[in-house]
């Protein structure tokens, strides 16, 4: 068997990151923490068992219109691109991609090394004629591919409805780094979830199981693992509701009492009831995020949408991108 073709790029974010944005963060009326910090090693094991709960239909309905369209997929958007995949996880939907699209080599970028490295392996073995360049890097930051990556078009594959994180206008600018990373012709298949009945996003966001407060809660383990702090989670409950006027779900750390927490020589005080807030997502109709996706310069190819609208799967292109 010919040996799996794996590299792996460490452009992490240094250890600092995480304290000067957590006291930034807590310095603010609302105080909050930015959602990139979910993902330590028991955060991206958690998000993996959040994607198999009954109550999360994104990951199922995204992966079924992957499944039912990959072909549809790879007939427009070509074969043998550069395929990148910023925020990969453990790229079980690229997966799925793969033998349609036959690309060149494999991006896979994310925030959590240690699990990117794990999940780039397993590709590798399982598509050994497949290039796997794996980056570790922060992409509200940087976007930059591995310097030994094969040149070619590129196609960006942004699945998760991750997009939702961003607020719209930070998404506009988000989908723009992406657009100058796949350059002139480029494309990008991006996954983006529906508006929706209200009851059906809170459960998805509030599992009857606990897994979604556990992978809320665990931030506050890995700022007390990771700065010093002394967050006594049994003070704290998770909480996640749509905000209908914004159009998103937002997911908010709350406290149960009034106390104080120390942290890195500093002591910050909560109310009761006060929260933190730990995570947006936004939610858009097919026409906002054309829109959306318009104002950074992608034109639309193809749209996908499941049956009961809760889902959708857009195929963009760069400007006047077409590759003849
Ligand atoms: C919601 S999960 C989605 C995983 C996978 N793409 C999917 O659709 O199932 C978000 C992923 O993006 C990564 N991530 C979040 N913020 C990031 C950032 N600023 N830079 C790089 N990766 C990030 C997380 O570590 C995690 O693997």
């Amino acid at each position: 068997m010919s040996r799996p073709l794996v590299s792996f790029h460490d452009l992490r974010p240094g250890a600092d990151d995480l304290a000067a944005d957590v006291l930034a963060g807590f310095s603010r009326a609302q105080k909050s923490i930015p959602p990139k910090y979910f993902y330590d090693a028991e955060g991206s094991r958690l998000f993996d068992a959040i994607t198999r709960l009954p109550e999360y239909y994104p990951t199922r309905t995204e992966t079924a219109l992957l499944r039912e369209y990959a072909d549809e997929i790879a007939q427009k958007a070509g074969t043998g691109h550069l395929l990148v995949e910023p925020g990969s996880g453990s790229c079980t939907k690229a997966r799925i991609l793969f033998e349609g699209l036959q690309p060149c080599a494999y991006v896979p970028m994310d925030i959590a090394g240690d699990h990117l490295h794990v999940a780039a392996q397993e590709v590798a073995v399982d598509f050994p004629w497949l290039e796997v360049h794996a980056t570790c890097i922060d992409f509200t930051r940087l976007m930059t591919l591995p310097p030994d990556t094969p040149e070619g078009r590129r196609l960006a594959f942004f699945p998760g409805s991750s997009i939702g994180n961003f607020d719209p206008d930070a998404a506009v600018g988000f989908l723009g780094m992406i657009a100058d990373m796949v350059g002139p012709g480029g494309q990008l298949l991006i996954g983006v979830d529906l508006k929706k009945d209200k009851a059906v996003l809170e459960a998805a966001y509030d599992d009857a199981r606990g897994v979604t407060a556990a992978f809320n809660l665990n931030l506050l383990t890995r700022i007390n693992r990771e700065l010093g702090a002394d967050f006594d989670l049994a003070q704290w409950r998770h909480k996640a509701l749509y905000n209908e006027a914004q159009g998103r779900i937002e997911m908010h750390l709350v406290s149960r009492v009034a106390q104080l927490v120390s942290l890195q020589g500093r002591t910050f005080r909560f109310a009761a009831g006060e929260t933190i807030h730990t995570e947006n997502s936004y939610k858009y109709s097919v026409a906002e995020f054309r829109e959306l996706a318009s104002r950074a310069g992608f034109a639309t190819d193809t749209v996908w949408v499941d049956a009961d609208r809760l889902f959708s799967l857009h195929l963009l292109q760069t400007g006047n991108a077409h590759a003849t």
